[in-house]
């Protein structure tokens, strides 16, 4: 059942030195291609990236949040050709949960990298430093990415009591269940 990945799945940013056989690869690859898109215009394209050099210049790609990446044998980059659809946000957002979750039905642990809106220590965009660093073409962005590999460690779901259940409403907003 869905819901009991839903309700073990964890960020997970510490990886063994283990690597990601092609099968699981295929998979996540399989499960982001499947993605609902708007009008199903399909705007996103990923970039698989398993050299370790350029994971390191990865983990660099901002000032805060993506260090964790050095230490994962895979990334996902998560793009969009933002010219096919301008709901592309949405489409690659819902690719990137979906690369996220897949990995944790494989026993995969994966954290969401955000990118867009994002820049680097020294100032400058993370978006022109992962266009130069991956050779995006004009007009493809980067939406975040998705480090992924073995967990090191377990975590544990988050436990029913903590969900923000006083966040839902019925019929109007604030509007209580009886
Ligand atoms: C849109 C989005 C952006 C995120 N960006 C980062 C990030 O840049 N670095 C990071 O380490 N985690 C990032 N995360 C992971 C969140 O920190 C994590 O989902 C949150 O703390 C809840 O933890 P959990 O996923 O284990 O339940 C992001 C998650 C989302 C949904």
């Amino acid at each position: 059942m869905l819901i009991d990945l839903l309700r073990s799945r964890r960020s997970i940013r510490r990886f063994t030195d283990q690597p990601i056989e092609q099968e699981k690869l295929d998979l996540l690859l399989e499960a982001a291609l499947r993605s609902p898109s708007s009008k199903g215009f399909n705007p996103w394209e990923f970039v698989v990236v398993r050299e370790a050099e350029r994971i390191e210049a990865l983990s660099k790609a901002k000032s805060h949040g993506a260090t964790f990446l050095a230490g994962a044998p895979l990334v996902i980059v998560v793009c969009a050709d933002t010219s096919k659809s301008d709901v592309w946000i949405e489409d690659a957002s819902i690719a990137t949960l979906l690369v996220h979750l897949e990995a944790a039905d494989l026993g995969l642990g994966s954290c969401w990298v955000q990118l867009r809106l994002r820049d680097r220590e020294d100032g400058t965009s993370s978006q022109d430093y992962m266009r130069s660093l991956l050779r995006l073409p004009e007009g493809v962005e980067v939406l975040a990415m998705v480090g992924i590999g073995y967990p090191e460690g377990r975590k544990e779901g988050h436990p029913t009591t903590s969900l923000l259940t006083a966040q839902v409403s019925y019929e109007q907003f604030g509007q209580k269940k009886d």
